[in-house]
Parts: structure tokens; C-alpha cells; sequence
């Protein structure tokens, strides 16, 4: 779809933008299908329409520098209607009152998962002729953590949410659709689910495996995110043998599992109703409703605060341990960087989407696994034995499914997008 003929005599602003409003909110619903990290769905987006939010957002992106992060494709010249209509804009912003904090490693799995929705939700825009003009990346200050962008946050105005920090701003152009239809992305993104279960044991075809790294598309597109496929016997051994070490940090850390604890719903019902975290049934698959209450009781803070005392996170590690070892593949993704920043890790969590929607397309399922790059040492050791360079930013299970795996709730699209 292209831009109306400027002969054409142009509808009141109001009536111009409502398409694109529209857009959105279907682009929203179907990013909020992302994968996060504890179906946490940190991400929250922006859409300024006043007079100074829309003016300060368009100083943000055109100060980009030139051939800087720019979509495929992208202009960085001038346009003839920039601030006049047909440009759009949206912002990008990881919700600190929905990101896990009690590991510093989160701040890296929260960028992953905004930038997970954010390549969803931009290849939804495309789909129905909105382009990814220019993004901007907001790296926090020299020394700063990610996500702590305020300064930036309030030149956005007084609307802009207190607990939201910028991420990106993107500016949007009609243009031409790309191949592809909207409604097999919303397929695609429904059937995408995370399969905590065992896998088929027999190898993924190794053409099917170089499908899934082929070049990335969209924020993705050029993310330097290296994708490794660990599937000789001894790396799978020695991946697993980590796990069985180390898998019960997260249990055995007390605010670390108090945090996970607090997704943890008691049922189907009460995860729809909370639209995020996980019913025991998601964690460890259909349950009966006595072992729903044993699990409920022994993985409870109190409990396991006991328990460790007795080594049972180690049980549960040897038990994660024994559903990782005969699956046939471990991916890994990985950024040169071993310090990288906010665009290098949300573009890499633009990768993970792709890459996770294709696996998908493929008949494949993951498991992330991300305990053993929650703690620096474990990663450390990790990356050693296995020469994986710079950051892991993402380790998973990966292979076909035995058995069907239930979706877990999400927050209305709509609940994620405000306009400021
Ligand atoms: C960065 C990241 C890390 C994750 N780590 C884990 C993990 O360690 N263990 C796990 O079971 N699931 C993990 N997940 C999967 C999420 O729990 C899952 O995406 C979320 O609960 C939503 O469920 P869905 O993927 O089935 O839609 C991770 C997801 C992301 C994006």
C-alpha cells in the first residue's frame, strides 16, 4: 500500500491517523503473544500523538546518526511530510513494574523479551503496509543499567508512564506490504509455544537447523547474534551435566525464587484472569489435582527455605537434568559483545522471535533453559566448555514434540499501548 496521491484533496489529521491507530492495536495483540521471560510481558508501547510528545520523539529519531540503525530499506533524508501527517511513531519501553529484578541477569532476559515483542510487533505493522522507517535506540548513560532512560522518558511530557523506561522509538511509513499475510502471523505466533516436556529423540535434519539461522529479517536484520546448534553426543552431555549441577540456583536463591514464585498461578483460571505468569500445568504439563497440591506445596518459599537444607533443589535439578539429556538439540545465541548494550540486546531478542517463529513454522518446539546464564559464574562455565564467545543471551531445548503443551494466558494486547 502506498502514501495517498498529494493531489488528492487529504482528510482531517484526526481521520489520517486512525488507520494507523488500528494497525497497532492488531500489530499489539498479536505481539503480546511474545515469549518473556516467567510470562512476565515486560514491554509496554507508546504512541505520541500530542503536539511536544510527537515533536520530541521525532528529534529523538532524527538523531540517529546517519547510516546508523536504520530499518532495511529505511531513508534517512528528510521526508516531505515529516511531522505533517503520514509519518508514525511509536516508542518502545520495558515496564519496570513488570520486569524481574532479583538477578542482575534479567535486565539482560527483560531487554531479549521487549525485544522479542518489538520484532512481532513491527513485522505486524509491515503486514499491513506500515514500514519501519528509522530506529533509535536509548542506551542508559555511561555506567547506568539498562532501562534507565529518564532523562529521555520525561522529555516525552508529563503522559509518559513513571515506571516505563525507553527502549527504542521507531518512525513508520506506508509503503508497500511485504510478502506474507497477517493472519499467518497470527497463526504462527498462537502455535508458538514454550514444551517443557520431553522431545522426539531422533536428530533435526541439519538443513531444517540452517533454515532456522538463515539471515534475519526486520529489527533482527543484521543483529550479530551468533546462533550455535550443540548436537554431538558430548556437548549434549556436557550441557546436561551443567544443568544437573547447577540447575537448583534458582530454587536455592531465596529472592530469586520468590520472585518465580510469584508467577506461579494456582490454576488455569486464576493465570487467565491474571493474564500473565504460569499455571503449575504450564511449568510440568497436565497435572492431577492431587499432585497439582503436592507440587503447590513443595515449591511454596517457606517450603523450599526447608527443603534446600536437605538438597532439594538438587533433586530438581537432576529431574530438569534428565528431561534436557536425550534432546536432540541445544541452541544457543550468543552476542560478540560480552558487555553488550541496549540495541545489541533487544535486536538480539528480535533474532530469538525469528527464530522462534520459524522453528515454529518448522514443527519444532523450545525450552529455554535459562538458569545456567542467570548466575555470571555458571555462564562463565558454560561458555567455556562449550567456546561459546561473548554473551549468551539465550539457551534452549529445541526439537520435535512428543506431546501437545497448553498456552499460557497474556494480558489484553490493547493493555500494553498508551498514547502520550
Ligand atoms: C529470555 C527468556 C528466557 C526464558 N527462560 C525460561 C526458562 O529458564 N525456563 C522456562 O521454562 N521457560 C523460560 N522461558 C519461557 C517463558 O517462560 C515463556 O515464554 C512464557 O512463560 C510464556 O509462555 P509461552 O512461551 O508458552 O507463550 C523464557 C523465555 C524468554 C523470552
Amino acid at each position: 500500500m502506498t502514501s495517498s496521491p498529494t493531489s488528492t484533496p487529504r482528510p482531517p489529521s484526526a481521520e489520517r491517523r486512525a488507520p494507523f491507530e488500528h494497525a497497532l492495536r492488531a500489530a499489539a495483540d498479536i505481539a503480546a503473544l511474545s515469549p518473556s521471560s516467567h510470562n512476565c510481558q515486560p514491554w509496554g508501547v507508546a504512541r505520541p500523538t500530542g503536539r511536544g510528545a510527537r515533536r520530541a520523539v521525532e528529534r529523538l529519531v532524527d538523531e540517529a546518526p546517519t547510516g546508523g540503525p536504520e530499518a532495511p530499506g529505511g531513508t534517512s533524508g528528510e521526508s516531505g511530510t515529516r511531522g505533517g501527517g503520514t509519518d508514525e511513531y511509536v516508542i518502545l519501553a520495558l515496564d519496570r513494574e513488570r520486569a524481574l529484578t532479583s538477578l542482575p541477569a534479567h535486565a539482560v532476559e527483560m531487554l531479549v523479551s521487549c525485544g522479542a515483542y518489538l520484532q512481532i510487533l513491527l513485522r505486524s505493522l509491515a503486514l499491513q503496509g506500515w514500514s519501519t522507517d528509522r530506529i533509535r535506540f536509548v542506551e542508559p548513560p555511561a555506567g547506568g543499567r539498562a532501562g534507565g532512560a529518564h532523562d529521555v522518558g520525561s522529555s516525552l511530557g508529563d503522559t509518559w508512564p513513571v515506571s516505563w523506561s525507553p527502549l527504542c522509538a521507531v518512525r513508520l511509513r506506508r509503503t508497500d506490504r511485504p510478502d506474507g499475510s497477517l493472519a499467518e502471523l497470527r497463526r504462527t505466533a498462537m502455535a508458538r509455544r514454550t514444551n517443557r516436556a520431553p522431545y522426539r529423540p531422533d536428530a533435526v535434519e541439519p538443513a531444517v537447523l540452517d533454515g532456522l539461522s538463515a539471515p534475519s529479517t526486520g529489527v533482527a536484520e543484521g543483529a550479530g547474534v551468533t546462533v550455535r546448534h550443540l548436537v554431538a553426543d558430548s556437548e549434549r552431555a556436557a550441557f546436561a551435566g551443567l544443568v544437573a549441577r547447577h540447575g537448583g540456583r534458582d530454587f536455592s536463591h531465596r529472592q530469586a525464587w520468590h520472585e518465580t514464585y510469584s508467577f506461579v498461578r494456582r490454576d488455569e483460571a486464576e493465570a487467565e484472569a491474571r493474564g500473565d505468569g504460569f499455571a503449575l500445568s504450564q511449568l510440568f504439563g497436565p497435572l492431577s489435582a492431587t499432585r497439582r497440591h503436592a507440587l503447590r506445596l513443595a515449591l511454596a518459599p517457606t517450603t523450599m527455605n526447608v527443603l534446600r537444607h536437605v538438597g532439594y533443589h538438587r533433586v530438581l535439578a537432576r529431574q530438569l537434568a534428565r528431561v534436557v539429556r536425550p534432546t536432540p538439540v541445544i541452541v544457543a545465541m550468543g552476542l560478540a559483545d560480552a558487555l553488550p548494550g541496549v540495541e545489541a540486546t533487544v535486536r538480539g531478542g528480535a533474532r530469538l522471535a525469528e527464530y522462534w517463529l520459524r522453528a515454529t513454522e518448522a514443527g519444532l518446539v523450545l525450552h529455554p533453559v535459562s538458569v545456567v546464564l542467570q548466575h555470571d559464574d555458571v555462564r562463565k562455565e558454560l561458555q567455556d566448555r562449550l567456546g561459546l564467545p561473548g554473551r549468551t543471551i539465550f539457551v534452549s531445548r529445541l526439537g520435535r514434540p512428543l506431546t501437545g503443551f497448553p498456552r499460557s494466558p497474556r494480558r489484553i494486547g490493547d493493555r500494553a499501548v498508551y498514547t502520550i
